[in-house]
C-alpha cells in the first residue's frame, strides 16, 4: 500500500488538476482520499471529512450506496459495454423508459452521451439542426443568461457566459445573445431584457438556454419560479425552443425532481448528468419533445450526427435505473424535504456572522458571500482550508461558500457539517478584522 506521501508525490509529477494552476497543482495540499462513505470522504488513516461540494454537486445519494454498488456489480458480470449502433440492451431500452416517465410532459426522447457538457452540446445541435432542416433555416442564434454556465467544451462554453472559465476561449466560440450586466439583487430587468431580445429577433432564435432556478458555478445565483415560468411563455408565443440544463438542478436537488416542476413547465429540450448516475458513474442525457424528434425523420443526410463511444453504456444505464428505483423506494424527495428545511434556516443563521451576506437556499443547495462575488476570490478559500482541519472538504467558488450535501444525509451529519461551516467561517472572518 502506497503511503500519502507516495501519492501526492505521483499526482504532483504527472497529474494534470482541473481548474488548477500548474504552480497551485505543485504547491496546494491535498487530502488524499482512500474511500468514501455516505456524505463523508475517508483518508487512509481513518481521518473523516464530510464532503459538502458532493464531490462536483453530483453525490445526491451519498457515495458507496449499497445499491448502486450491487447494480454495477450485477451489470458488469453480464456485459460492460457495447455500441448503441443497430443494438439495444435492457439497461438502455428500460431506462428511456423510466427517464421519460418522471420528465417534464411532453419529453418522450431520450438520447445519452456521457457528461454534463455533452448533454448540452447535444441539446444546441438538436436545436440548430432541426430548424435547419424544418424550414426555418435562419434561426440559427442562441439566448442564454448572464452568468450562465454549462460546461466546458466549446458549444457550452459558448453558451455559458463565466469568464473565468471561458474570457481566454472567446475566439473560438460562437456569439449567444444575453442582457447585458451582471445581476447583483434583481432578477426581473435580466429576464425583461431577455424577452426583448427574444421577441425582437425571434425569427432568427434556435433556442434560450437556462440553468432553471440555480446558476450554479456563478456563485450559486438563485432565481425565482416565476420568472422561468413567463420565459417559457415567451419561448412559446416565439415558437422557438427553451432549453433546460438541469444537470445541476435535477433529481431533486432544489427541491421536486427537476427544476422545472417548482414553475410547473415542460421545456422542449432538458440535459441531465450528474444526480442521474447518482453521481457514480459518467453518464447523462438530453431529453427531447416528439415534436423534435419528428423533425429528424427521413433519409440518412436528416439524422443527428452525433453520437460517442459510451452513449447509452450499459453500466451507466443500469446504474442511473437503480438510481430511479432508490428515489421511488427510499422516497427521497421527500426524506430531503425537512432536511432543505434545516439547512435554509441554518444557512440564514449566517447572516449573524460579520462578513457573512447574501445568504440564501433552495431544496438541499445552500450557499453565502463571503466578500465581493466572482470566481477568483480568495476568502472562500481560507475558509475551505480551515473546514478540512474541522473535518469537511468545501471547494467555494471565489468568495462564494456552498453546500450540497447528499439528499439523504442523515439528520446528525447534516447538523455536523453546518457546525464546521459555521465555524470555520468565524474563524476565518474573525482573524481578517
Ligand atoms: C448547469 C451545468 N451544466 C453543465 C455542466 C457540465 O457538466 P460536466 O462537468 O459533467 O461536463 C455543469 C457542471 O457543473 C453544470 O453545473
Amino acid at each position: 500500500m502506497p503511503t500519502d506521501d507516495e501519492l501526492i508525490d505521483l499526482d504532483r509529477a504527472h497529474l494534470w488538476r482541473p481548474y488548477t494552476s500548474s504552480d497551485d497543482h505543485e504547491q496546494r495540499p491535498l487530502f488524499v482520499v482512500e474511500r468514501a462513505e455516505g456524505p463523508w470522504l475517508i483518508a487512509a488513516d481513518g481521518r473523516r471529512v464530510l464532503d459538502a461540494s458532493g464531490s462536483w454537486w453530483c453525490n445526491n445519494l451519498g457515495h458507496g450506496h449499497p445499491r448502486l454498488r450491487r447494480a454495477i456489480a450485477r451489470q458488469s458480470e453480464r456485459m460492460m459495454h457495447c455500441t448503441l449502433a443497430a443494438v439495444t440492451h435492457e439497461p438502455a431500452a428500460r431506462l428511456s423508459a423510466e427517464l421519460v416517465a418522471v420528465a417534464p410532459e411532453g419529453l418522450d426522447r431520450v438520447f445519452y452521451s456521457d457528461n454534463g457538457s455533452t448533454a448540452v452540446e447535444v441539446a444546441l445541435k438538436m436545436a440548430f439542426q432541426y430548424w435547419q432542416q424544418n424550414g426555418r433555416p435562419k434561426r440559427t442564434r442562441f439566448l442564454g443568461l448572464p452568468g450562465a454556465y454549462h460546461g466546458d467544451t466549446l458549444g457550452a462554453m459558448s453558451a455559458g457566459a463565466v469568464d473565468a472559465f471561458s474570457a481566454v476561449f472567446h475566439p473560438m466560440l460562437f456569439d449567444v445573445g444575453r442582457p447585458a450586466g451582471l445581476v447583483e439583487q434583481r432578477w426581473e430587468p435580466v429576464f425583461e431584457h431577455l424577452f426583448e431580445l427574444l421577441r425582437k429577433d425571434a425569427d432568427r432564435i434556435a433556442a434560450v438556454i437556462v440553468e432553471p432556478l440555480v446558476q450554479g458555478a456563478a456563485g450559486m445565483r438563485m432565481y425565482p419560479a416565476e420568472l422561468l415560468a413567463a420565459l417559457r411563455a415567451e419561448t412559446e408565443r416565439a415558437d422557438t425552443f427553451l432549453i433546460a440544463d438541469e444537470v445541476f438542478t435535477g433529481f431533486g436537488r432544489t427541491g421536486p425532481m427537476w427544476a422545472c416542476d417548482e414553475a410547473g413547465i415542460a421545456p422542449d429540450l432538458l440535459c441531465t448528468a450528474k444526480g442521474l448516475s447518482g453521481g457514480v458513474l459518467p453518464f447523462a442525457a438530453t431529453l427531447a419533445t416528439g415534436r423534435i424528434y419528428d423533425g429528424f425523420r427521413g433519409d440518412k443526410s436528416r439524422a443527428l450526427m452525433h453520437g460517442h463511444t459510451f452513449c447509452g453504456n450499459p453500466l451507466g444505464a443500469a446504474v442511473a435505473r437503480e438510481v430511479l428505483a432508490i428515489y421511488r423506494e427510499e422516497r427521497i424527495l421527500e426524506v430531503a424535504k425537512p432536511k432543505a428545511a434545516r439547512l435554509e434556516a441554518r444557512i440564514e443563521e449566517m447572516n449573524e456572522v460579520v462578513g457573512v451576506s447574501a445568504s440564501r437556499a433552495r431544496g438541499m443547495c445552500a450557499a453565502f458571500d463571503v466578500g465581493a462575488r466572482g470566481y477568483m476570490g480568495t476568502v472562500g478559500w481560507e475558509i475551505s482550508e480551515a473546514a478540512l482541519e474541522l473535518g469537511a472538504h468545501l471547494r467555494p467558488l471565489g468568495n462564494t461558500v456552498y453546500l450540497v450535501p447528499p439528499l439523504n444525509i442523515e439528520d446528525g451529519e447534516l447538523e455536523r457539517l453546518l457546525d464546521v461551516v459555521r465555524e470555520s467561517t468565524e474563524r476565518v472572518l474573525r482573524s481578517a478584522r
